[in-house]
């Protein structure tokens, strides 16, 4: 038996459109044990969960999520870009994740995706919006925007976060304990056995992204990590079930 966290990165996005209710369900119910999601803010200040700053890719309107009302946003779909199949899907808020996550007793990676495009007070809305569901031992915030991190962490003490990074941070976890971060987010490349213990030695995780393949979770979970992000969590699921 092993506790290691199958996150399902933006859901089950290998099989269902991604930062979705129906990506979420379906990761949850193919056996992952938190989601992992990006949240940005619309224009009138609305939080929602979408990956990319620009509406583009995923719902076709060329537009940034910062410059559109919610109103209009949360119409859009979200689905049919992955497959007719889904025209129906929508970008989901923050609390209709976290209504299902509570629900189903399910943790969230809740990523800020503020490296770009700036969203003044997105750290304190997020925030707010956790304590309000009374999630804060069930979540944890990410970032690539580390002064976001610390930022979280001025605002709320007692909410883990967690560092992403791709590569290449030089005994990172000395980093992590600097800025208050219980946990490294690394792109999963980039991630030796011989590190992942020397965090854990002083307290720090490592959470791998995004980690598809079942030879290389395997490696990873005997390297000790903590959680791995996966767009397959059906696949983590059968490896795990394995060991
Ligand atoms: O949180 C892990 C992963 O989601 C970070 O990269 O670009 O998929 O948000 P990205
Ligand atoms: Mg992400």
């Amino acid at each position: 038996m092993t506790t290691l966290m199958n996150y399902a990165h933006r859901g089950a996005s290998g099989n269902y459109p991604e930062n979705t209710m129906i990506a979420f369900e379906r990761g949850i119910a193919l056996g992952a044990t938190g989601i992992e999601t990006d949240v940005q803010m619309t224009k009138d200040g609305k939080l929602v969960l979408i990956h990319d700053e620009k509406l583009k890719r995923t719902t076709g309107v060329n537009a940034l999520v910062a410059d559109v009302q919610s109103e209009e946003l949360l119409c859009l779909d979200a689905g049919s870009w992955f497959s007719p199949a889904f025209k129906d899907e929508r970008i989901p808020t923050l609390e209709q994740l976290l209504t299902l996550a509570k629900r189903t007793q399910t943790f969230v990676n809740i990523e800020l995706k503020n490296g770009i495009v700036q969203y003044p007070g997105l750290e304190q809305k997020v925030i707010d919006t956790v304590r309000a569901f009374g999630m804060t031992d069930q979540v944890i915030l990410s970032s690539f925007n580390h002064y976001s991190l610390i930022e979280c962490k001025r605002l709320a003490p007692d909410i883990p976060t967690g560092i992403l990074y791709m590569e290449g941070l030089y005994r990172p976890w000395k980093y992590a304990l600097s800025i208050g971060a219980a946990a490294l987010h690394a792109s999963h490349y980039a991630v030796l056995p011989d590190w992942v213990a020397e965090a854990a030695q002083q307290g720090v995780i490592y959470n791998v992204f995004t980690v598809n393949e079942p030879a290389e979770m395997t490696r990873l979970i005997q390297a000790g990590v903590a959680g791995i992000i996966t767009d397959y969590p059906d696949r983590l699921t059968a490896v795990l079930s394995k060991l």
